[in-house]
C-alpha cells in the first residue's frame, strides 16, 4: 500500500490541506492534487526552470522539492500573481512584448522575476539575467524576456503612482 502524506500549507494566500502519496514532489502535488496546472512539468531534473514556484517567497524548482517538505509553508504559483482580478505587471509585459511565445517556460520566468522584483525594485539588466539564469526558453532568445521584466518595472511604478492618485470616496473623506 502506498504511504499517504497529509499537510497543511498556504497556496497563493489561501490555507489548504491536502493528502497525497508521500513520494510525490511539490510539482506533482500542485498539478495532480491541487489542480494548479499553471506550473509546468519540464525536465524533472532541476535543469529547465519550467516548474519554478515560490516557497516562502524564494524561487525553488518544484520538481526537486517533496510535497511533505511544504507542511506549514507558503507556496506561490503563477496563478497567485493575479491580484483582485488584475494581472501582475510582469504578466502584462510578457504578453505585450512577445516574451511568452509557446508559453511553456513562462510561469517559471514570471514567478522567478516576481521574486527578484519583490526583493530589488530596480535591478540592472545583468541582475535580471543572473536571476533568470536557471530558466530556459527555447523560443524567444531571451531578449524579449529581459525587456519585458524591465517594462514591468516601469509599469509597476506607474501603477503604484496611479493607485495613490485614486480619489477618496466620500466615506473615506469622512473618516479623515
Ligand atoms: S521540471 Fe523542474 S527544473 Fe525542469
Ligand atoms: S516561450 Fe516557448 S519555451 Fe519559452
Amino acid at each position: 500500500m502506498k504511504q499517504q502524506a497529509h499537510i497543511a500549507l498556504k497556496v497563493n494566500g489561501e490555507p489548504v490541506e491536502v493528502s497525497f502519496a508521500a513520494y510525490k514532489t511539490l510539482l506533482e502535488v500542485l498539478r495532480e492534487d491541487l489542480d494548479l496546472c499553471g506550473t509546468k512539468h519540464g525536465c524533472e531534473l532541476g535543469e529547465c526552470g519550467a516548474c519554478a514556484v515560490l516557497l516562502d517567497d524564494v524561487p525553488v524548482l518544484s520538481c526537486l522539492v517533496l510535497g511533505v517538505e511544504c507542511d506549514g509553508r507558503r507556496v506561490t504559483t503563477v496563478e497567485g500573481l493575479v491580484t483582485d482580478g488584475r494581472l501582475h505587471p510582469l504578466q502584462e509585459a510578457f504578453a505585450d512584448l512577445g516574451a511568452a511565445q509557446c508559453g511553456y517556460c513562462t510561469p517559471g520566468f514570471l514567478v522567478t522575476a516576481k521574486a527578484l522584483l519583490d526583493k530589488q525594485a530596480h535591478p540592472t539588466r545583468d541582475e535580471i539575467r543572473e536571476a533568470l539564469a536557471g530558466n530556459l526558453c527555447r523560443c524567444t532568445g531571451y531578449q524579449q524576456i529581459f525587456e519585458a521584466v524591465e517594462a514591468a518595472i516601469e509599469a509597476g511604478a506607474q501603477r503604484a503612482e496611479a493607485d495613490l492618485d485614486v480619489p477618496l470616496t466620500s466615506q473615506e473623506k469622512a473618516q479623515q
